[in-house]
């Protein structure tokens, strides 16, 4: 097992990676307050973990309550917080409670919101069961739900006490979200990493083969890189932006579709190579750089188009309400180099129309 630090002075809480860590009590006691427990967790991972986190937590003397959601980003919605809340009182859960989010990004941002409405805020921990989760979501106090005109855009910061991500359970994961959670795993190389990315591009292979010691590797430098950035900028006032290249057009792609129809790391994927693009058009990075990302998604089985019969207009129009807005204008993150990221307003809108044009499909 590995264990890394998020370093925000007394809210400073571990990530451990690790196979068999669901049931290892020794992890959960320093993370939990009080006596009671919410477990939050979905219709597809409750069967397969929750009994196994529950069982641990009550063999430690704990009262183990919990919430079944129904599964996927469709229900990422202010009813499934609401059902939380319910549960929460129902049971008479004090402000001492702990609620622990065992599930996927969805999950864990769902019942990471909860935790932070509840009695305006109780303890959480956060137990990824996705890739995308344990690379991404789990750390750094995200929290949130959608809305149907935008995601992500109701929500909170509220950071965890702990994040035990067991890389056992990735054994159950499909194939398809594998891949989605690779798109986040590719974005630190993008933005931060250019000797990691190189290593992407020899490993994508084993990565996709669930090799052990690859995705370890993977996870432990992803976390590494989100938890420095988290340290220095825990409210997103500058360099965190950097962690959503490609989101905006990722975002637009997930609201536009439907949410569900294309998985958050998928969306991301397309989204990236759109700012990659976009880079390149502004004479930052060259078609050679651009070529050489689009291999890498596409090796890693990702999307590299925008969805069928979603026009310019149609993600400029979703890209207006993106949360990088400010003062009425839009910011993307683009590449100066592979390996370096910045946040730009300084684009010509006819570029980023001429890059969404580049990447329409037929209807
Ligand atoms: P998800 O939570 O919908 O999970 C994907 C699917 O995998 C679901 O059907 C789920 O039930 C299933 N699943 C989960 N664990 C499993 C397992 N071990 N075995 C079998 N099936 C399993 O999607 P996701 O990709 O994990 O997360 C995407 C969400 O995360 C989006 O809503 C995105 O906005 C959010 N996100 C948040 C942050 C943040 O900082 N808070 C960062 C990145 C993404
Ligand atoms: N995934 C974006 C962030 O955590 O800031």
């Amino acid at each position: 097992m590995r264990t890394l630090n998020v370093e925000l002075g007394s809210r400073s809480y571990p990530i451990h990676i690790g196979r068999d860590l669901l049931q290892q009590q020794a992890l959960w006691l320093p993370c939990l307050r009080g006596r009671q427990v919410m477990i939050v967790s979905s219709e597809t991972v409750a069967p397969l973990y929750l009994d196994s986190v529950a069982g641990s937590l009550r063999e430690a003397d704990r009262e183990v309550a919990t919430v079944v959601l129904p599964d996927g980003e469709s229900h990422k919605t202010l009813a499934s917080v609401e059902q939380i809340l319910d549960a929460l009182m129902a049971h008479r859960f004090g402000r001492d409670c702990t609620v622990v989010a065992l599930g996927g990004g969805v999950i864990g941002d769902v019942a990471g919101f909860a935790a932070a409405c509840y009695q305006r805020g109780v303890a959480l921990i956060q137990v990824p069961t996705t890739l995308l989760a344990q690379v991404d979501s789990s750390v750094g106090g995200k929290t949130g739900v959608n809305h149907p005109r935008g995601k992500n855009m109701i929500g909170a910061f509220h950071q965890p006490l702990g994040v035990i991500a067991d890389i056992g359970v990735l054994d159950t994961l499909g194939e398809r979200e594998l891949r989605a959670g690779l798109a986040e795993v590719i974005k630190y190389g993008l933005i931060a990493d250019a000797e990691f990315l190189s290593w992407l591009e020899a490993n994508m292979p084993r990565l996709l083969a669930r090799d052990e010691q690859a995705l370890m590797h993977a996870i432990e430098v992803s976390c590494l890189t989100k938890a420095a950035i988290v340290a220095e900028d825990e409210r997103e006032a500058g360099r965190r932006a950097l962690l959503n290249l490609g989101h905006t057009f990722g975002h637009a792609i997930e609201t536009g579709t439907g949410y569900g129809t294309w998985l958050h790391g998928e969306a991301v994927a397309a989204g990236m190579l759109m700012a990659a693009d976009m880079s390149c058009r502004m004479g930052n990075i060259s078609t050679q750089d651009v070529a050489r990302i689009k291999a890498l998604l596409e090796a890693a089985g990702l999307p590299v188009a925008a969805p069928a019969g979603m026009d310019a207009d149609a993600f400029l129009e979703l890209m207006a309400s993106d949360k990088k807005v400010l003062a009425g204008q839009l910011r993307l993150v683009l590449l100066d180099a592979i390996g370096n990221a910045r946040v730009r307003a300084d684009f010509d809108p006819a570029m980023l129309r001429a890059t969404l044009e580049g990447f329409r499909r037929a209807a």
